[in-house]
């Protein structure tokens, strides 16, 4: 037979040594923000149904959980608050005393060096379940903005961070950028949920954080899964606004958007493996379907692949945990 000319690419998978060598992408600890939802009340640790392994903490459990994560390396919490109170004017979202401020800072003193990264939204604090101010029916953006930049200040002067609006509304990275300035923050970063929409898989993350909306959807402000070039508009107003990190949420199904904020900026890209990503994988492995620890860690590398510097993600611990045992 007459001889072939072809590349022999397994040449460089013949060993564990050799593929080590040639390995492009890695993840590693210091790349993980780990998601951490506080309650009011005492000797609370309530585990979310649908999240297996995530759970509601009061202000002492939380304290315990800090400790935990922090040994483990992880440079960075991220905080969602569940008030007892919620109102109109979604008071607790900015309150002196509210379950946000009062968990900044205990993580403060359990652990200084620990990166508090704090989730500005409103959509937790009042009756309408929505991320802005209702108004007649309407989530109305300009008065929305003021709230949330209060917000983010007042996580500031808790002692957060990294301040990071989930919220969708627009110009709100100018406004809280605006703001801290004002007040003395210039140096506390902001990193922008630019790029997020309107997905299904926020369904147990809204069962955890009780923030599901009462009457309608979010599709007003967060963005159509259909979209890619609006994507990279959002992302370039934040940029101009003064996003100092750009987050791209859900991730698995956007790893395209990842890629394409990889390319087109030199700021830091954040992925956020949102809850229902976490769920069915813990489903999944709760039957037995998959191997769990293969599956996570074969989606964080894809996320790097993809171009994200840093992970948000619920599996955070057991990454931390794998990479020690050399996984
Ligand atoms: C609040 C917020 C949501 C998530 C993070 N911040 C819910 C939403 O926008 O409906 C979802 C996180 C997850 O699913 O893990 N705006």
């Amino acid at each position: 037979m007459q001889q072939l000319e072809f590349q022999r690419h397994r040449r460089l998978r013949n060993s564990a040594g050799m593929r080590a060598m040639v390995r492009e992408n890695y993840v590693s600890t210091n790349d993980l923000i780990h998601p951490l939802f506080v309650v009011e009340g005492n000797d609370v640790k309530r585990e979310i149904p649908s999240m297996p392994g995530v759970f509601h903490f009061s202000l002492d459990q939380f304290r315990r959980e800090v400790n935990e994560v922090s040994e483990l390396g992880i440079p960075s919490i991220i905080l969602f608050g569940i008030p007892d109170h919620k109102d109109d004017c979604s008071s607790q979202a900015y309150a002196e005393e509210g379950i946000v401020q009062q968990a900044i800072r205990a993580a403060k003193e359990e652990n200084p060096d620990l990166v508090i990264t704090t989730d500005v939204c409103l959509c937790q604090y009042n009756p309408a379940g929505h991320c802005g101010i209702v108004e007649n029916g309407e989530i109305v953006n300009d008065p929305s903005l003021e709230l949330l930049a209060k917000t983010a200040l007042s996580h500031a002067q808790a002692g957060a961070d990294l301040i990071a609006p989930s919220d969708m509304m627009d110009g709100r990275i100018a406004a809280i950028r605006h703001t801290l300035d004002q007040n003395g923050y210039q140096n506390i970063p902001v990193l922008s949920y630019a790029v997020k929409y309107a997905s299904a898989f926020y369904g147990p993350f809204r069962d955890a954080a009780h923030s599901a909306p009462s009457f309608g959807d979010r599709k007003t402000y967060q963005m159509d899964p259909a979209n890619g070039r609006e994507a990279m508009r959002e992302a370039e107003s934040d940029v101009m606004e003064g996003a100092d990190m750009l987050m791209v949420k859900p991730a698995l199904a956007y790893m395209d958007i990842i890629r394409q904020l990889r390319d087109r900026y030199d700021l830091p890209i954040v992925a956020y493996n949102v809850s229902a990503e976490y769920a069915m994988v813990k489903a999944a492995a709760q039957n037995g379907w998959i191997d769990e620890r293969a599956v996570v860690m074969e989606t964080m590398t894809g996320f790097k692949r993809a171009g994200a510097d840093l992970i948000l993600t619920y599996f955070s611990k057991d990454i931390a945990r794998y990479l020690k045992a050399g996984y």
